[in-house]
């Protein structure tokens, strides 16, 4: 009876997800990121796939397999998942960022390999678009959810996101704990919505984490599961 109400608790419904770093080049050979594995994410897509969603999976540059009946985009940039992303949200009842976006990319390509030469070198950074701030002030019907890696004031953080971007729940991470975050299978989670739950969610499987989650948004018109 659980099992076949699960599968189903979905149907039904597009679910946008994006998950993975993003690699913002400097020159041929080098480029900026950061540790994301992209695990949550693709966890979210199966989960959410499993439930009976239709899935579209926008994903950075990252070594996984596309989840079954899951329609992937790839992606490098910030830019390049920005565009992906406007230009399908907006058909989405569910939209969750866990991508690990860049903040900055260098102000200047080089089409030829950099050469070292003496002395220090310092690279300008500007500010790429952020894309959940985007989809919060475009925001119509869709249940929009952030992401966030911290590694302290974790809800101070959380609460100011959820605000600001418009969000519909956040769901915080704290990566200076050990075994939670970036790269690893695990995660721990402080889990807020802006009806002002908060839930404490100890370490798990990232695909323990993403049914919990997604099984609290599909019941969210009707009240929550938490
Ligand atoms: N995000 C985004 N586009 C960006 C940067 C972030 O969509 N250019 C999204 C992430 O996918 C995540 C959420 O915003 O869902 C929070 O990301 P985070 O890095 O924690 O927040 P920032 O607003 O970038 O603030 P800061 O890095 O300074 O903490
Ligand atoms: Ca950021």
């Amino acid at each position: 009876q659980k099992e076949s109400n699960r599968s189903a608790v979905l149907k039904g419904k597009r679910v946008l997800i994006t998950a993975g770093p993003t690699h913002e080049k400097i020159d041929p050979v080098r480029y900026f990121t950061n540790p994301s594995s992209g695990k949550m994410g693709f966890a979210l897509a199966r989960q959410a796939s499993l439930m009976g969603a239709d899935v579209t999976l926008i994903a950075g540059p990252v070594q996984l397999d596309t989840p079954q009946h899951v329609k992937r985009i790839d992606v490098t940039t910030a830019e390049d998942m920005y565009e992906a992303v406007l230009s399908n949200y907006e058909n989405n009842d569910i939209i969750i960022k866990s991508a690990a976006v860049a903040d900055y990319r260098p102000k200047y390509q080089f089409d030829q390999k950099m050469k070292k030469s003496p002395g220090d070198y310092s690279v300008e950074m500007e500010r790429t678009r952020d894309i959940l701030q985007e989809l919060g002030n475009r925001k119509t019907s869709q249940y929009l959810i952030g992401f966030a890696a911290e590694t302290n004031d974790l809800e101070h953080y959380g609460e100011d996101k959820l605000r600001r971007k418009n969000l519909d729940a956040i769901v915080m991470n704290n990566v200076a704990k050990e075994g939670t975050g970036f790269a690893h299978d695990t995660n721990s989670s402080i889990y807020l919505t802006k009806e002002g739950k908060r839930v404490e969610l100890p370490l798990m499987t990232k695909d323990e984490l993403a049914e919990k989650i997604l099984l609290d948004v599909a019941h969210n018109v009707s009240g929550g599961v938490f």
